[in-house]
């Protein structure tokens, strides 16, 4: 029997990239997926899979996570051995804007899972998606597993409790359950509102004629940037682990917004200076302050480490953008 996994946010940037390597590994996958009035996902429409991995191995269900009778079903129907849940409203900025929203899909959503997990009868290995954001400003640097958290959005506050909850359905209730503690990782698939994939766009877009000016917030803002299928690999290694625990994956760099918009023009031949403009409406009530991640802990107990740098992972945004468009 293959090993069936259950990924919540199946349709998103980290959905995709997982649904392809537990497929290569064997598994059969089956995805939660929000009904909406068009049937196109374009990342899993593009896929790389064969025909016969496609039908034979990926299976997607209506549900929401703000629903838990439609979760209750799905989980006496599909009996995963390994729940990846990634789904939730994963926006910073739209949090401030919409913050009730936010933290029932993002919090309740994982109590509504782990409840179907306890009540569900059979051992089931839980991951959970939690960030780097929690740590907001923290008082040291880099952090690790042991740094307090100190949120500063309705995101983070979200992803904070819902972590929480994780580690809590562990220690109480034995759980195979583990908080995986990513920072930013990117990719071509990575939501066009997100600033990576916005200025990989843009420059494309202003190469090809199509646009002249791209707007952005705060490009002071220094984050933690690594390549998302690496760091999907990261989560199927914390579920085979003996031990369930929470680990942080990171590259351990820290780069600005500035220096990815120069680097992404620069490979693209271009001028930033003549191309970038600030919108005030990109900036948010609260930044988080430096964050950039220790990922030791992983690196001795998972083997994981970053092989995609900080320069490398902009030209493959660049040019996936420079070739789509052309
Ligand atoms: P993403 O591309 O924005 O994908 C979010 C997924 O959640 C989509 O499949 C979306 O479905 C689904 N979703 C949203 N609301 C839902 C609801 N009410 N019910 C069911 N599904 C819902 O996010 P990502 O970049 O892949 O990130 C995956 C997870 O990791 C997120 O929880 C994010 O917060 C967290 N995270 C991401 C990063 C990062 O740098 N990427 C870092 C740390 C943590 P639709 O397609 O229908 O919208
Ligand atoms: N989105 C966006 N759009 N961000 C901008 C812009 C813009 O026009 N201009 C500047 N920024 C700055 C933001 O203020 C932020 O400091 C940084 O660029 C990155 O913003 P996002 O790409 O929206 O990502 P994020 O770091 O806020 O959130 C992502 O990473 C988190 C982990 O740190 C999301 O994937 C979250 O779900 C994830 O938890």
């Amino acid at each position: 029997m293959p090993k069936r996994a259950f990924i919540t946010g199946i349709t998103g940037q980290d959905g995709s990239y997982l649904t392809e390597l537990l497929v290569q590994k064997g598994y059969e996958v089956h995805g939660l997926v929000r009904r909406t009035s068009s049937m196109q996902r374009g990342r899993l429409d593009g896929l790389v899979l064969s025909p016969a991995q496609r039908k034979d191995q990926v299976f997607l269900h209506y549900g929401d996570l703000g629903e838990s009778s439609a979760l209750v079903r799905l989980f006496h129907k599909i009996k995963p051995d390994e729940v990846y849940h990634l789904g939730g409203q994963s926006h910073v900025r739209v949090s401030f804007e919409s913050p009730e929203y936010t933290f029932d899909i993002n919090a309740s959503g994982t109590a509504r899972l782990l409840e179907c997990i306890r009540d569900c009868g059979q051992p089931v290995r839980f991951y959970h998606a939690s960030t780097c954001e929690m740590f907001g400003r923290p008082e040291t640097s880099p952090q690790n597993e042991n740094t307090p958290f100190r949120p500063v959005s309705p995101y983070a506050c979200s992803k904070a409790a819902s972590h929480y909850l994780t580690s809590c359905y562990r220690d109480s209730y034995g759980l195979f359950a583990c908080n995986g503690i990513l920072f930013n990782h990117e990719s071509p698939r990575r939501g066009e509102n997100f600033v990576t994939r916005k200025i990989a766009r843009g420059v494309a877009a202003i190469k090809q004629g199509r646009e002249k000016i791209l707007k952005l917030g705060n490009t002071d803002a220094r984050k933690d940037w690594g390549y998302a299928p690496e760091f999907v690999a990261a989560m199927w290694q914390m579920l085979q682990q003996d031990k369930a625990d929470d680990f942080v994956i990171a590259t351990g760099e820290a780069h600005s917004v500035q220096e990815f918009v120069e680097t992404a023009f620069q490979i693209a031949g271009l001028d930033w200076h003549a191309h970038v403009e600030t919108d005030p409406s990109q900036m948010r009530p609260a930044e988080v302050g430096l964050i950039v991640g220790d990922a030791s802990k992983a690196r001795k107990s998972l083997g994981w480490e970053p092989k995609t740098r900080f320069q490398e992972l902009v030209r493959i945004m660049v040019e996936a953008e420079l070739q789509d468009d052309a």
